[in-house]
């Protein structure tokens, strides 16, 4: 099971600041050494984190899978055939949100969708759609042409007492029903290291694409080491 690392919230960090640190780039570089199998960026219209400038310089030299998250515009269908990513995942978009909030609604935007797909599959590039853990929404995506999906795991990562395990065979049966009809199937959003564990013991997954949580737990694991850094210098320089 492939493991691809989202480093938007690095920029988003940098962005707080319009500074030129933290480097989406050099993390992705991290990443990679650490084991990612794939860098994942979610190039949004109102470019909040990942800027046009990231997307060009990972795909430069970023030889893994880049897989990018787009709104299904004509906009970002330009930008996808010309980066060329390994794979384009299409997402919902909505200004006010904080984060990919739910899967695709494949009956209200079946025609954007569709030509997003068309453009983008013509020119080699594989097209997945992010959808909600539904059989029903399973089987539009592979009628609408995509030749994968990412299900849609928040809603599982964020249930509670008895609704864990339903929403756990809501992933597992999306998944099934995916392969049945032929399609690749990722799963991802919400996951961490406490929750990871149901969804990679399906077997059938062919990558998971984590985010929020590894870049969380980059900031808990090198901020000793970032101070230790910062306390040497002072000491040295203030002898
Ligand atoms: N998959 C998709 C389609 C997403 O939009 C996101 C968030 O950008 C992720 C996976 C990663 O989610 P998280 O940041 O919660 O790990």
């Amino acid at each position: 099971m492939l493991l691809g690392v989202n480093v938007d919230h690095v920029a988003t960090v940098r962005e707080a600041r319009k500074d030129v640190e933290p480097d989406p780039f050099t993390a992705a570089g991290l990443a990679i050494r650490g084991g990612a199998d794939g860098i994942t960026v979610h190039l949004r219209e109102d470019r909040r984190h990942i800027q046009d400038r990231d997307l060009k310089i990972i795909r430069r030299n970023v030889s893994l899978e880049l897989n990018l998250e787009m709104a299904a515009t004509d906009e970002m269908t330009k930008i996808a055939l010309k980066v060329k990513p390994d794979l384009v995942t299409l997402v919902p978009e909505k200004r006010a949100e904080l984060t990919t909030e739910g899967g695709l609604d494949l009956n209200r935007g079946k025609r954007k969708i569709r030509t997003a797909i068309d453009a983008i599959q013509k020119r080699g590039i594989p097209v997945s759609l992010f959808i909600n853990p539904s059989v029903a929404d399973v089987e539009m995506a592979g009628e609408i042409g995509a030749s994968m999906i990412e299900i849609h795991t928040g809603l599982y990562a964020n249930a509670k007492g008895t609704e864990k395990a339903k929403e756990l065979q809501r992933v597992k049966k999306s998944v099934r029903k995916g392969l049945d009809i032929g399609l690749h199937v990722n799963a991802g959003h919400g996951l961490n290291i406490t929750n990871v564990q149901k969804i990679a013991a399906i077997r059938e997954i062919r990558g998971l694409y984590i985010g929020h949580s590894i870049v969380a737990r980059s900031i808990y694991m090198g901020m000793e080491k970032a101070v230790r850094e910062m306390k040497g210098l002072i000491k040295k320089s203030s002898r």
